[in-house]
């Protein structure tokens, strides 16, 4: 590919991943340094086009940020060839029509997780787009962060022997809206809007699973709506409808067996809002999404079960730190330099719409598996290719 810029329409970019995350974070960034930086040392400047309903608020945020270009009209900027890439940052349910749109133009495709609100409708998207020959690409941020990628360089050294399980915690305390006003929109407690917590941190544990341990076989899980009323940003009081909280068991890869709790109405008591421990033969780690600590069966102490004693023991100590030996930047723009790199390149992009069907459909399935009380088999599906 022989040119100098790549020009891409965002939209969604009033949403808080969209602006914060995809916009300011990482293609402004990239943009503010001169472009995104090749390998021989050249660099490509990227062309953003703001894409809203909202034109008063695009315009606010084009102006705040130098940005030239602005439409409240999807299809004027899908019809002009000078943007090669479109990126969907929209509510789920707002998406898929907006992604076919984009597939129609011929686009390459970046969209956030989930692609689709069902997996019928995920997959047939991966399809279409494998069919259609267009690059394609879904946010996969967690990877990218310091503690997974720590995380992933110690499963790929050999260092835990067998793995034989996985607890992860991830949550935080998302106040009701009354007292003090929901740090999260209101649609995510909303199922007929998309929301749950199932549906918005499945597809993420999914891709997690299976870069880390392997493909998801099977799960069971138990959901909760454990806050009925919410209090919503006009300071509407509204009833949930969708689950807040997730209590899940997943058989993944070679037998190894995963806990995940995921939960909107937990007080943190960690070092990080998501922390996985990790229990292998030869040595256990606990990481977040910055931080790590080990610890080797060597200096694995010889706990002895005595409730008549106080146990002066500090087991924390026993764990050593995972040096960072590597400069991390910010995980949503690294997977953007890396997906604009393989659109350059004209390689496909590791995380593609097929990645992000196997994540709905594990969503789907532990909904399933919620509603009948059963553990449900995923029949080798979330098998990455
Ligand atoms: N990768 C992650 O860690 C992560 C975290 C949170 C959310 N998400 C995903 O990002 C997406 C956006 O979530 P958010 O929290 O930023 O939501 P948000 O409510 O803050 O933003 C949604 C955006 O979509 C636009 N929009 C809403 N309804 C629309 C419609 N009918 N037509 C066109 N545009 C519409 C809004 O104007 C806004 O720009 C969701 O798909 C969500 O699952 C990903």
């Amino acid at each position: 590919m022989n040119r100098q810029t790549i020009g891409i329409i965002l939209n969604g970019v009033t949403g808080r991943m969209g602006y914060r995350q995809h916009l300011v974070r990482s293609i402004l960034a990239i943009r503010d340094e001169g472009g995104l930086a090749l390998a021989d040392g050249s660099r490509i400047q990227l062309r953003p086009v703001l894409v809203g309903r909202n034109k008063d608020k695009l315009q606010r945020i084009a102006f705040l940020h130098g940005i030239d270009e602005y439409t409240t009209d999807l299809d004027e900027a899908l019809a002009d060839p000078g943007f090669d890439i479109y990126a969907d940052f929209l509510l789920t349910n707002a998406r898929v029509p907006a992604l076919r749109k984009a597939m129609a133009a011929g686009k390459a495709l970046y969209s956030e997780k989930p692609t689709a609100e069902t997996h019928a409708e995920a997959a047939e998207l991966a399809e279409e787009v494998e069919n259609a020959g267009l690059h394609n690409g879904v946010v996969h941020d967690k990877l990218y962060l310091p503690g997974l990628l720590k995380l992933k360089r110690l499963v790929d050294s050999g260092f835990f022997g067998r793995v034989l399980s996985v607890r992860g915690e991830f949550g935080y305390w998302v106040f009701e809206g009354d007292w003090q006003s929901s740090q999260r929109p209101s649609w995510n407690y909303r199922a007929e809007d998309g929301g749950g917590i199932v549906v918005d941190m499945f597809p993420h544990w999914n891709y997690v699973f299976e870069h880390l341990f392997g493909s998801v076989r099977s799960v069971y899980a138990h959901t909760a709506t454990h806050i009925p009323q919410r209090v919503d940003e006009q300071n509407r009081t509204y009833d949930t409808t969708a689950d807040d909280a997730a209590y899940a068991i997943f058989e993944v890869g070679d037998g190894t067996v995963v806990q995940m709790n995921s939960s909107w109405c937990v007080r943190v008591n960690r070092e990080e809002l998501v922390e996985f421990q990790v229990d292998g033969t030869h040595a256990s780690a606990v990481v977040g999404l910055f931080n790590g600590h080990v610890q080797p069966r060597e200096i694995t102490p010889r706990p002895v079960w005595n409730p008549d004693l106080a146990d002066t023991h500090d087991y924390r100590s026993d764990w050593a730190p995972v040096p960072d030996n590597a400069e991390y930047g910010n995980g949503f723009r690294a997977q953007w330099e890396e997906y604009l790199r393989d659109y350059i390149a004209g390689t496909p992009h590791r995380f593609d719409f097929a990645s992000a069907a196997r994540g709905v459909l594990l969503a789907e399935r532990a909904l399933e598996s919620d509603r009948t009380g059963r553990r449900i088999d995923l029949g080798g599906k979330t098998e990455a290719r």
